[in-house]
């Protein structure tokens, strides 16, 4: 069942909807500012097992655990001086805080793939705060997008992948921050970076007067496992830093001067005329999914890697690794 929640009535039955489904442990694609979020209840393992069935994914990947307010993240992750000042000045938005588990905590092991830490967010959606309090129990959610596939900005993209699996999606209108989280381990001694996304390494760095480590790992042995090279894979081949286009390519583009070729492009999508970073992540995921449907090569032009270009650039290059064979 899809609800559209710019309608008011739709709105107040699909969080009704929404927060049935999560109790009786079903999945619930849900708004976020990053990305769509596939729902389940974290303390219920069959419910976190059912997500990974609908994404496929390999289920060593721990997932993100979203909670409403700083009391509920107590409750399952412990907090120190650093990581409660991140919370204090990033909380709700787009950052995740890799933490030591909280005694006690009631997240089922899957959630957090038996590891001792945990992954919590508390997301700045109206519509995913709001059900986070109508339902009143932490919900893992990985973005809701089949495993290794783009991540979905719109419930559209959702429906795309994962129709038959969400039992309620909830439609929120497009994701506005566009890339995933920021994820930062934060649990003891300096904190690192597992993850580039919507909150820039520099603002983190200003939030706690330190350096932030790069723990951002290989495909063998990944700091956030789900950072496999290939992960952002469109079935397109992505071809990076073009300098022109060749015959049959489509072009991701930037900026305003276009490269030689572009005319004869096979489809091309600007992910910001003017240059903006912000605007570029927020029109990543669907411009890769749009010409991802127009050719069977893109090219894309370079993407200066301040800011949110690292996110950026981080999810081209997952884009254009090899492709595991399986
Ligand atoms: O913006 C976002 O973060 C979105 C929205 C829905 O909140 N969620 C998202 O989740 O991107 P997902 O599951 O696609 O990515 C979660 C990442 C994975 O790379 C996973 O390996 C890492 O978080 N992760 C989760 N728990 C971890 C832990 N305890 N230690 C290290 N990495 C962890
Ligand atoms: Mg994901």
């Amino acid at each position: 069942m899809r609800f559209d929640m710019s309608d008011p009535d739709e709105r107040a039955t699909g969080l009704m909807m929404a927060a049935g489904a999560l109790r009786r442990g079903e999945l619930v694609a849900l708004p976020t500012e990053t990305v769509y979020g596939l729902g389940a209840d974290a303390t219920n393992a069959r419910a976190v097992a059912a997500i990974f069935a609908a994404k496929g994914r390999p289920s060593f990947n721990p997932l993100i655990i979203h909670v409403p307010d700083l009391a509920a993240a107590r409750q399952v992750a412990e907090f120190d001086q650093k990581s409660l000042r991140l919370a204090e000045r990033f909380w709700p938005g787009p950052l995740t805080l890799v933490l030591r588990k909280a005694k006690g905590s009631q997240v089922a092991e899957l959630a957090t793939a038996g590891l001792d830490t945990v992954a919590v967010r508390i997301p700045s959606h109206p519509i995913a705060l709001d059900l986070l309090k109508a339902f009143g129990r932490p919900v893992a959610a990985p973005s809701a997008n089949l495993s290794g596939r783009v991540s979905p900005t719109s419930a559209d993209h959702v429906v795309a992948d994962l129709a038959g699996s969400a039992a309620v999606i909830l439609d929120g209108g497009p994701a506005a921050v566009g890339v995933e989280s920021t994820i930062v381990a934060a649990s003891g001694g300096p904190a690192f970076l597992l993850r580039p996304g919507g909150v820039a390494r520099e603002d983190i760095e200003a939030a706690i007067g330190e350096k932030l480590g790069d723990l951002k790992g290989d495909a063998d042995a990944p700091a956030a496992p789900g950072m496999l090279a290939s992960h952002y894979a469109p079935r397109a081949s992505v071809r990076l830093n073009a300098a022109e286009v060749m015959p049959g390519e489509a072009l991701l583009a930037f900026g305003k001067t276009m490269p030689p070729g572009a005319e004869k492009a096979a489809a091309t999508i600007n992910l910001s005329a003017s240059g903006d970073l912000t605007e570029a992540a927020a029109a990543l995921f669907g411009a890769l999914r749009a010409l991802d449907a127009e050719a069977s090569a893109i090219a894309v032009m370079p993407i200066p890697d301040s800011g949110l270009g690292e996110a950026i650039n981080d999810r081209l290059r997952r884009a254009a690794a090899p492709r595991p064979s399986a």
